[in-house]
């Protein structure tokens, strides 16, 4: 037997092989990585985002109804975009407390804690952060006055406490409106509003790109722009927190954005990853919605005004925007991708305006087509035929298969075309968490690394909070304060930390072909 290296033939150069995708599916963001600790913090989730939501879910009263009351209202109030707020109408004592996500706020008293709220009324308000039995962890009392007006406080709590709620009380008897409670700890990732110890866990992956906001979440939504369940537009995504338009999001809960392109595209750079965003083509495939080509414009000019937001000179508009934000710098934008998991003639037709408009002002920008859901057919097929006619640079694939199928097909890319689009793997998965389906993943991601076609690939999903499935099996699972590496993830990382830069050319002789069946 016989194994050949040539050192100096390469058969590929590896570039940004492999990468993760963020989604916001499993409570990944709201309720997870992003560390933002109080449930509906605008008081805006409703029955649209989830048919059991309204606009005190994680909120309940303090006081009974005889001492207090609550209403909610949405006349003049101070964020237009997330327009309801709560009045508390009651006696010294009673108010409002949130529960934060599924099993209270996890509270440490080595880390302090940045309370904001809009408040307006005739009685003072008490702020408590309160552990077991409601015994206050810390407090403030606020003055208030008859217009709204943000407060904002520095909490540091004398004990620590993983069942925490975030109370607010009238201190006189009398009324007091409230909105946008947000509460961040300060020990988080790199300054920004993001869970340490999961990020911590993307950086140990060293990934060479981050695909970010998702998946179905970016299309499945109306087409109309400032609608509740509108498709994922990234401009609602960036400035004041509050001022964000919650959002349903498709995966059955409320999106805050609190997590936008601003943190992603940070986030990004912050673990070493390239940013790798996805926007919508004006066409939900869900629900069957189409925008007219004629008025493609605006959904044109998100992805031109997101290139311009990402690398452009701070004199450009959209440039100015990502200074004002805090990143003068660009952020060196190199991949677009245009809609996600698409099927439907629809698509394919919007997908040239796009591809088209995108390389005449930025030619260096590598566009990224669709070849829909599954790992062939129809779809699949016009996937590639757009690609090719377009001249996309990559394409996304997408399957979630058995392990049985990963095996048999390791050599699926062999014979692609090599002056192609390259391929991007931009969703995949064995079904399961089990050691079997790391190993499968593993000898799979083997054939990636060596097919010259593949350019990029992320496994997916990358995130479930365990009090929140909505999909599985996911590389990354974890609760309010502990965090659980798969064997999946542990398989990933052994390629991205160890990912070389190139292939070299190898021959091999005297080896046996694997082992056929017996024909009988
Ligand atoms: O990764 C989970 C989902 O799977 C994505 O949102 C979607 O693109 C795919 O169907």
């Amino acid at each position: 037997m016989k194994i050949q290296i040539d050192t100096q033939k390469r058969t590929k150069e590896i570039f940004d092989l492999f990468g993760i995708f963020f989604e916001d599916l499993n409570h990944a963001a709201d309720g997870g990585l992003y560390a933002q600790l109080v449930q509906n913090p605008n008081f805006e989730f409703l029955p649209i985002d989830r048919w059991d939501y309204h606009n005190l879910y994680a909120w309940e009263k303090i006081g009974g109804d005889d001492a207090v009351a609550i209403e909610v209202l949405k006349d003049n109030p101070p964020i237009p975009q997330n327009p309801h707020y709560v009045k508390i109408t009651g006696k010294r004592g009673t108010g409002i407390r949130n529960l934060g996500y599924a099993g209270g706020m996890v509270i440490d008293k080595s880390d302090t804690y940045d309370i904001f709220f809009y408040a307006k009324g005739n009685t003072r308000v008490k702020v408590a952060l309160e552990g077991q039995n409601k015994n206050p962890l810390c407090e403030k009392v606020f003055e208030i006055t008859s217009d709204w007006k943000k407060y904002t406080h520095k909490f540091s709590p004398h004990t620590s406490c993983d069942s925490a709620t975030l109370a607010v009380y009238l201190e006189d008897d009398g009324e007091a409106c409230l909105d946008a409670v947000y509460l961040f700890p300060n020990d988080t990732f790199e300054g920004l509003p993001i869970r340490n110890d999961l990020a911590q866990a993307l950086l140990e992956l060293k990934p060479k790109f981050m695909r970010f906001p998702g998946g179905c979440l970016v299309h499945d939504g109306s087409l109309e722009d400032t609608a509740r369940d509108s498709m994922y537009r990234w401009k609602n995504t960036i400035g004041p927190v509050e001022f964000r338009p919650a959002r349903r999001n498709n995966w059955q809960y409320n999106q805050t954005l609190g997590l936008g392109f601003y943190e992603y595209f940070v986030l990004s750079e912050k673990i070493g990853a390239k940013p790798l965003p996805v926007l919508p083509a004006a066409y939900n495939p869900h629900r069957m919605l189409a925008l007219p080509l004629d008025q493609l414009k605006p959904y044109i000019d998100d992805c031109l005004d997101l290139i311009e937001f990402a690398n452009g000179d701070t004199s450009t508009p959209w440039g100015r925007k990502r200074a004002e934000l805090g990143h003068p710098e660009p952020f060196n934008l190199e991949y677009l991708a245009i809609g996600n998991e698409e099927v439907g003639d629809e698509f394919f037709e919007r997908y040239a305006y796009f591809h088209k408009a995108i390389k005449e002002k930025y030619p260096e920008i590598k566009i990224i087509n669709s070849s829909g859901p599954f790992n062939s057919g129809s779809e699949y097929e016009k996937g590639y035929k757009s690609a090719y006619e377009n001249g996309s640079d990559l394409i996304d694939e997408h399957y979630y298969c058995s392990p049985t199928w990963f095996l048999a097909n390791m050599h699926r890319y062999d014979n692609f075309d090599p002056n192609g689009p390259k391929v991007f793997l931009g969703e995949y998965a064995s079904w399961g968490n089990e050691v079997y389906n790391a190993v499968v993943e593993a000898a799979y991601m083997t054939h990636l690394q060596n097919a010259p076609v593949v350019a990029l690939a992320c496994y997916a999903p990358l995130f479930c909070n365990v009090n929140y499935i909505n999909w599985q099996p996911d590389l990354i699972w974890f609760d309010k304060n502990r965090v659980v590496k798969t064997a999946n993830y542990y398989v990933q990382k052994l390629f991205s930390v160890f990912q070389g830069d190139y292939v070299a050319d190898v021959k091999k002789e005297g080896f046996e072909t694997p082992r056929q069946k017996k024909k009988i």
